[in-house]
């Protein structure tokens, strides 16, 4: 069956076909050469430092590794890895052979800035949606941290995953939690009356892309492409991949207000009832 057609949100900050400034929308700018994250890579780089974000450091890293079950002597490959955030915890959990992709050259080249020292780690610059000789069937295990929706193909990025497994090789995807954050679409709202923090979506089933602002303040903020996909899209390109999802974990805010009082409360309910993130385990068919 041929996938539903794809309609823009409307985004108020993503430009028309000139934005202010003479830069062209993001879709553009991609077919430019500009290796997407490339005009964010330092900002990233900043952010996410040594050991991640707190997001990463309280949640995604530590489900990540549960999911993985690391086992000493294994060859894991980290699709899309950034600066390399995973690997100084596959390091600690005695893999010994890892290789990192990448499309961002200035990620990468920040992540040999990184762990360019460590014995056994390959990293390369490609498109994950490509074909390269990286998904080579050589991996016991592989990883996709917070970057599936970053990616415009989500079935040629399984399926590439899938290809770069040994047969029966098994996959860990974390990624925003598709049913809980769409960007410029789901917000927290108060509801004074009932006194709860709710959350509030305005649309979902519109697969799509957002243009995402890093620095909000700056005129001259740079943008990234948030590809939004609702749930069933997002599964049927796992399988479509040649991926088989074995569980599936939802991870929940570590954040707690400490101001006190209703809000507070409401707060804690709110955290504790909409997960941020979605975690899944596959494995190659
Ligand atoms: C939010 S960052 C996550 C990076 C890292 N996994 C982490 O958790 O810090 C998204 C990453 O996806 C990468 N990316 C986006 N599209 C890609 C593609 N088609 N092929 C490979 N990497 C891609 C970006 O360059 C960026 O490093």
């Amino acid at each position: 069956m041929p996938p539903p057609p794809r309609r823009h949100f409307h985004n108020p900050r993503q430009p028309g076909p000139q934005a202010p400034g003479g830069k062209p929308p993001i879709k553009a700018r991609a077919a430019q050469g500009e290796h997407g994250w490339d005009p964010v890579a330092a900002w990233y780089d900043k952010l996410v430092g040594e050991s991640g974000s707190d997001y990463h450091r309280q949640v995604i890293l530590p489900a990540t590794l549960r999911l993985l079950a690391p086992q000493p002597g294994e060859a894991v490959i980290d699709v899309c890895c950034g600066q390399g955030v995973l690997f100084k915890p596959l390091l600690a959990a005695g893999i010994s052979k890892i290789t990192g992709i990448d499309a961002s050259p200035q990620l990468i080249a920040a992540a040999k800035v990184r762990h360019g020292a460590e014995r056994g780690l390959r990293l390369i610059t490609a498109d994950a949606c490509a074909a390269g000789a990286w998904a080579d069937g050589s991996h016991d295990a592989a990883t996709c941290v917070m970057a599936v929706h970053d990616v415009a193909d989500a079935a040629a990025l399984f399926s590439n995953m899938a290809l770069a497994l040994k047969p029966g090789g098994r996959a860990v995807v974390v990624l925003m939690h598709p049913c809980f954050r769409v960007p410029k679409q789901s917000h927290w709202g108060w509801d004074a009356e009932q006194k709860i923090q709710y959350r509030r979506l305005d649309a979902y089933a519109t697969a799509g892309e957002v243009a995402i602002t890093t620095h909000p303040g700056k005129a001259t903020g740079e943008q990234t492409c948030f590809h939004h996909r609702p749930l069933a899209e997002l599964l049927s390109a796992i399988g479509q991949g040649g991926l088989a999802v074995t569980a599936c974990e939802e991870l929940y805010s570590h954040r707690r207000s400490q101001t006190g009082g209703p809000f507070s409360k409401a707060e804690h309910r709110a955290a504790q009832e909409f997960p941020l993130f979605l975690a899944l385990t596959a494995r190659r068919l």
